[in-house]
C-alpha cells in the first residue's frame, strides 16, 4: 500500500541567512552567503549601502570601519576605493577560534555581484539600509533586480523580499513596483512586551505582506495579532534553538539567524 507522505507544517516556515551564515563567517562576503545556502538557508539576507558613484553594495553599517581595515563613510567612497579594502581579516581577529586563512582579502560585494555569484534559482531578502543618505537608492535596486532576470518582464519576482526600518523606503519601492513582496522591519526597545495596534497593522497591510520584529520583546499574543490579520512574520535575530522552538510554536513563518544550520536542524525535529 502505498504511503502518502505526511505534510511538514514546518517546511513552510523560512530560514533566512542572516548577512550569510555570519556565525561561522564574515558577514557579508561571498563566503558567509554560499555557508548559508550550505546549511539550507532559504533566502540569503543581504543589507544595502551605496557608494558615492552609485553602486549598491553588501553591507551592515554605514561606515566600513567595522566590518574591513579601512575607515570611512561608504556614501563617500568610490567602489574602486571600496574594493581595495579587506572585508575578512577583522573576522579572524575577532573570532580566533573561527579564523580560516581563506577569509584574509576577502572583498566587499556588490549586490549585482552576490546576484550573479548565486544565480536566479537563489532568494535573496534585501534591506534598503540609511535610505535618507542614499537618493536614488530604490530606483537603483530595482534597476539591478531586473538587470539580473530576477524581476520578470511583467514587474514579478519569486525570489525577492524587500524590507526596511523606513516606511518610506518601503512606500517608494512599493510605487515604483507594487508586485515586490516588503516586510516592513519593526524595533521595540522599552522594556515589557511589544504591542501593534489594529491601526498600524492596516497601515502595513497597505503595502506589505508582513513584519520583521525584534524577537526578544514579542510574545504569542503579538504572533497571533500579526498571523490572523494575514502578515507574514519573521522575526530576528534569533541564535538559539530554545529561542527558534518557542517562536515556531507561536506561530511565525520564518525567522533571521546568524546559525541556518541550527534552524535547519529544528525545523527537521519538529
Ligand atoms: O533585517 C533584519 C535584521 O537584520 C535587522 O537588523 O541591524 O541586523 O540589519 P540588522
Ligand atoms: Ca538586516
Amino acid at each position: 500500500q502505498a504511503m502518502t507522505k505526511k505534510p511538514n507544517p514546518s517546511d513552510s516556515i523560512l530560514n533566512i541567512a542572516h548577512r550569510g551564515a555570519s556565525g561561522y563567517a564574515p558577514e557579508h562576503t561571498i563566503p558567509a552567503y554560499a555557508l548559508g545556502q550550505k546549511m539550507r538557508g532559504d533566502y540569503i539576507e543581504i543589507d544595502l549601502q551605496m557608494t558615492k558613484d552609485g553602486h549598491l553594495i553588501a553591507m551592515h553599517d554605514e561606515t566600513v570601519d567595522r566590518t574591513t581595515n579601512g575607515t570611512g563613510w561608504v556614501k563617500d567612497m568610490t567602489l574602486a576605493e571600496i574594493k581595495k579594502l579587506d572585508a575578512g581579516s577583522w573576522f579572524n581577529e575577532k573570532y580566533p577560534a573561527l579564523a580560516n586563512p581563506a577569509y584574509v582579502g576577502l572583498k566587499v560585494p556588490t549586490l549585482e555581484e552576490v546576484i550573479h555569484r548565486f544565480g536566479r534559482n537563489a532568494r535573496y531578502y534585501i534591506e534598503t539600509k540609511a535610505p535618507e543618505v542614499y537618493p536614488g537608492m530604490e530606483e537603483e535596486l530595482l534597476r539591478v533586480l531586473k538587470q539580473t532576470g530576477l524581476i520578470n518582464g511583467r514587474g514579478r519576482t519569486n525570489k525577492v523580499i524587500i524590507q526596511s526600518f523606513s516606511q518610506e523606503s518601503l512606500l517608494k519601492v512599493h510605487q515604483l513596483n507594487p508586485r515586490i513582496p516588503l516586510v516592513q522591519l519593526l524595533w521595540y526597545e522599552t522594556a515589557g512586551t511589544a504591542q501593534i495596534t489594529d491601526e498600524e497593522i492596516k497601515n502595513i497591510k497597505r503595502y506589505a505582506v508582513g513584519v520583521g520584529p525584534n524577537y526578544d520583546k514579542i510574545d504569542q499574543a503579538y504572533v497571533s495579532k500579526v498571523r490572523q490579520a494575514g502578515l507574514e512574520i519573521h522575526p530576528y535575530t534569533v541564535n538559539e534553538p530554545s529561542e527558534m522552538k518557542k517562536l515556531i510554536r507561536w506561530g511565525v513563518t520564518g525567522m533571521f539567524t546568524n546559525y541556518p544550520d541550527r534552524l535547519h536542524q529544528v525545523l527537521c525535529e519538529e
